[in-house]
């Protein structure tokens, strides 16, 4: 099963994405993540991308699109994958179809999560992350047991740069400009379905796992 999450930034993507992933034996693949993985290992790739991303603007296609490629081929992703935060654009959506129609492999749901403007700048500005293992936690919605630190491996927190009020309100606008299209385009192809991302998270995640039938 090959499954995309929508969403704008804050909508929950990578919370639920790693419960469906583990759900459902697929891998969690995030563009965001492979990034900020590459910008901690200092790899050219990891410099270019912040370039854009600290300013909340969308990373060149070449680069990004490359990069799901390459994760996509890996031995994990074999029995299907999440993919979260791609595609972002139209000609995102358009290389994705060409690189799943190159390994006979399709697209089988698209879900769109749907979160009001308000929910998704508190969600954002609130969010704290472990730089170590990645765990991400909300200071008000999902705290860490210890405040500020990981309950997973005891890690100080820390937030994203990209989570200021201005960064987040220049994702937002650029989320609106170039992604929110797909819902359209994916709705076209009868493979989408919207999911109500309000509310408890487990809540949401039952939400669509219902969706994707388990
Ligand atoms: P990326 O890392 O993908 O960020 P994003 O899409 O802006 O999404 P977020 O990670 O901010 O939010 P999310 O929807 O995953 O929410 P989360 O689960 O964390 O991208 C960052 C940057 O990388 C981009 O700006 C761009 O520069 C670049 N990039 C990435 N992909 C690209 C691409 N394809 N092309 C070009 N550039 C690309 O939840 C948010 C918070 O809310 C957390 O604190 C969480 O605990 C909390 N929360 C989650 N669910 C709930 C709930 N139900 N109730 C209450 N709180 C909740």
């Amino acid at each position: 099963m090959n499954v995309v999450l929508l969403g704008p930034p804050g909508a929950g993507k990578g919370t639920q994405a790693v419960r469906l992933a583990a759900h459902f034996g697929l891998a969690h693949v995030a563009t965001g993540d492979l990034f900020r993985q590459n910008l901690r290992e200092g790899t050219p790739l990891g410099l270019e991308a912040r370039r854009y991303m600290d300013q909340g603007l969308l990373v060149p296609d070449s680069v990004t699109v490359a990069m799901v490629e390459a994760r996509i081929d890996q031995p994990d992703a074999q029995a299907g994958f999440v993919l979260d935060g791609f595609p972002r654009n139209l000609a995102q959506a358009e290389a994705l179809d060409r690189m799943l129609a190159g390994r006979h492999r399709r697209l089988d749901r698209v879900l769109a999560l749907v979160v009001d403007r308000e929910a998704l700048i508190r969600r954002l500005t609130g969010r704290w992350i472990c730089p170590s293992c990645q765990a991400t936690y909300h200071v008000e919605f999902n705290p860490p047991r210890i405040p500020g630190v990981c309950d997973r491996c005891g890690t100080g927190l820390v937030q994203r740069a990209d989570d200021s009020l201005e960064t987040v309100t220049k994702r937002l606008a650029v989320y609106e400009e170039e992604t929110a299209p797909l819902v359209a385009f994916y709705r076209h192809r009868e493979i989408l379905t919207e999911v109500d991302g309000m509310g408890a998270v487990n809540d949401v995640t039952a939400r669509l796992v219902g969706v994707l039938g388990g």
